[in-house]
């Protein structure tokens, strides 16, 4: 292989300025009128795949957004590498706190930052992840030297719970085919310590609605004698966990899987920084499930969470009203072996056993998914590690996320594939927060890592009989 560091000092510029198109176009999948600008950053990256050297592209329609597919099979008996990653964004408001605008890439260089970083919506997550994975196939192509085959699946709603990929997979089982599905969307511990993720946490997602009375009332002549919405959501909210943060809705807990202590003294040795957790945050202290560490609340175990929370009036100065409606979204992370249905289901039925008289409520899912964890004796964690030892100058640590990447289960379960989690993110990268950002030197050394992963998987899996 001619040298892939040279290859990116010669095309830094160029790899820069195609991403930065990709990232002015606002992919947001949350919000139906930004649908052209979806299928606009599909058909960019379709183009992009298609100038790498990529066959049988693709943009293939689904029930929701459109899922682009490409692929490059240079011989059968090959393994094959099923990239899977996602152009689609987070919403980005709220707008006024962004110190540039997130649909107009810009580089900055901070003190944290002197190589500088990339402020855009996307950037890290997941276009410019993503990206990395169409330039380092490019380099692949360009040099004759790629060494097994390899199909690409990026998806549009991601960032929605993946709604339309369970069934593009299912219908397209043949077509995606792989030995290993390598994921780019997830965060390494710092710069100078490579990690590879072993687990994702599952996800419920919950809509509550209470209604009092059939109108907004005047909260003088009806205050007092009228059940207020908004004061009973909170109650019924704050009674989802107790004194010690652990969620109080029966069964939650039946299903977790209790990691072994040896294993979480193994997690708890992963370097952390308290002090400064708290810092970068600007809090003076952390919250959390009574027992657990900080990074093991952030991973292992479940948790419970109102997103957003509205009614009543909420406009400039004071208006005296005792509203009809309460709103609440709500969402619960979760560990092996909880799944999305049960756990929606108990939510359900606990959230409607505890309503008060003189309310009405009502329960929606809007949508969700399994935990998974990735083991880390295979041909495939191996060559990740590898890969980054290799250009990191160090060996990775195996690290739990707190995240999801729903789809992944499924891979699982419906593809029969195993993932591996190989991310060039910081945790601190601002992902679906105002100013989202991602360091050049995490850019550039993904596209520097994964032909590594290709070389070594494709080695590995060699010597193993395929
Ligand atoms: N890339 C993230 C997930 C992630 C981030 C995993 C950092 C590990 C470390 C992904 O795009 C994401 O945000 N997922 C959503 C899933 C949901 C919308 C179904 C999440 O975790 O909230
Ligand atoms: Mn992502
Ligand atoms: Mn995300």
């Amino acid at each position: 292989m001619s040298d892939i560091k040279t290859y990116i000092d010669q095309n830094k510029q160029r790899f820069l300025d195609e991403l930065f198109e990709w990232l002015k176009i606002p992919s947001v999948s949350a919000d139906p009128k930004f649908k052209d600008d979806i299928n606009k950053a599909a058909q960019y990256i379709a183009d992009k795949f298609k100038l790498a050297g990529a066959e049988n592209i693709e943009v293939c329609k689904t029930a929701g957004n459109p899922v682009v597919y490409a692929d490059k099979i240079i011989d059968q008996n090959l393994p094959t590498i099923l990239v899977y990653g996602h152009y689609d964004v987070q919403p980005p408001d709220p707008l006024d706190l962004w110190t540039s605008p997130p649909f107009e890439p810009v580089i900055k260089k901070t003190e944290a930052h002197p190589d500088g970083v990339i402020y855009a919506r996307g950037s890290c997550d997941d276009k410019g992840q993503v990206y990395m994975h169409v330039k380092a196939f490019e380099y692949l192509m360009s040099e004759k030297s790629l060494p097994c085959n390899v199909k690409f699946m990026i998806e549009g709603e991601e960032e929605v719970g993946s709604t339309n990929l369970g069934t593009f997979c299912k219908e397209n089982k043949e077509r995606l085919a792989a030995d290993v599905v390598l994921i780019s969307d997830t965060s390494i511990i710092d710069n100078e310590t490579p990690s590879i993720n072993t687990g994702l946490r599952g996800l419920s997602y919950m809509e509550v609605e209470v209604t009092g009375p059939n109108k907004d009332l005047h909260s003088g002549v009806y205050g007092g004698g009228v059940a207020n919405p908004i004061n009973i959501l909170c109650k019924m909210i704050a009674s989802l966990q107790d004194e010690k943060n652990r969620i109080n809705i029966p069964g939650f807990y039946d299903d977790v899987v209790i990691v072994s202590d040896t294993e979480r003294a193994e997690m708890n040795k992963a370097p952390f920084n308290l002090t400064n957790y708290k810092k970068e945050l600007g809090i003076d202290d952390v919250v959390g499930e009574e027992s657990y560490t900080t990074l093991e609340r952030t991973s292992i175990r479940p948790t419970l969470d109102v997103n957003g929370i509205w009614g009543g009036y909420t406009g400039d100065g004071a208006k005296t009203v005792l509203p009809s409606k309460a709103y609440a979204k709500i969402s619960m992370r979760l560990v092996p072996n909880q799944t999305n249905d049960n756990i929606s289901e108990l939510f359900t039925k606990h959230f409607y056993s505890i309503a008060p008289k003189g309310v009405k409520v009502k329960v929606t899912s809007l949508h969700g998914g399994e935990p998974a964890v990735t083991p880390t004796d295979t041909i495939e964690y191996k060559a990740a590690y590898m890969a980054m030892e290799k250009t990191f100058g160090k060996a990775p640590i195996p690290q739990r996320s707190g995240g999801s990447i729903p789809i992944v289960a499924l891979f699982e379960s419906v593809l029969k594939v195993k993932s591996v989690l190989m991310g060039f993110g910081l945790d601190s990268d601002d992902i679906h927060s105002p100013n989202e950002h991602y360091g050049l030197f995490n850019f550039y050394k993904g596209i520097e890592t994964i032909p590594y992963f290709y070389q070594y998987y494709a080695e590995l899996k060699n010597g193993n009989g395929k």
